[in-house]
């Protein structure tokens, strides 16, 4: 028996369903931007591991740049607050921008950064997240493309982290910090 509190991991998500899931994400990106370049950009870190899987999913012509932001309040409860930590190294003035996300929560994270990235004026601006807890959502904030919707749990895996703990797990995984 595990000690009250001590972690749990259950898999919600197999890495070969994340994997096939992607594969359909990049298909539906590659025909949309059919003959056109696009530009990902990733939301450091949790994104850096789904981003490294979509982009080679992705037929038409890619550039990469990487963003982070530090939010205040973390936790269970967010304090709405969002503060642009690393910027972009080069302008996105008319090109097809993919802001790519590994997870949805409370939208707070995506709806700073599509409102910072819109004020650069890319030709157009879309949204990828590989989950999506609508359940959670603060702030409104529809992505484009999604991997998975799911239920509230605290997930951990796949560049997800409890604590920095965790994102190298190949599935995604609740965790749970006293057992049932
Ligand atoms: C997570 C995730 C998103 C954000 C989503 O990042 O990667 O950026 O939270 O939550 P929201 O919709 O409630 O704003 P986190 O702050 O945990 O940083 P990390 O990517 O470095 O783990």
């Amino acid at each position: 028996m595990p000690q009250k509190g001590s972690p749990s991991l259950k898999v919600l998500l197999r890495h070969s369903a994340i994997q096939r899931r992607i594969r359909q994400m990049g298909a539906q990106i590659s025909r949309d931007f059919r003959d056109e370049q696009i530009h990902l950009i990733g939301v450091l870190k949790g994104a850096s591991i789904f981003l490294a899987d979509l982009v080679r999913q992705i037929r038409v012509e890619v550039s990469l740049d990487f963003m982070a932001v530090a939010s205040y309040g973390k936790g269970s409860q967010s304090s709405g607050q969002v503060r642009l930590t690393k910027d972009l190294d080069t302008s996105i003035e008319g090109l097809n921008v993919i802001l790519v996300e590994d997870i949805l929560d409370t939208g707070l994270t995506l709806s700073y950064l599509y409102r910072v990235l819109q004020q650069r004026k890319p030709k157009t601006l879309r949204i990828a997240a590989l989950l999506d807890k609508p359940e959670r959502r603060i702030k409104e904030v529809k992505a484009d493309y999604v991997g998975f919707q799911i239920p509230n749990e605290f997930v951990v895996g796949y560049g997800l982290d409890y604590a920095e703990r965790y994102r190298n797990l190949k599935d995604v995984c609740v965790l749970s910090l006293s057992p049932e």
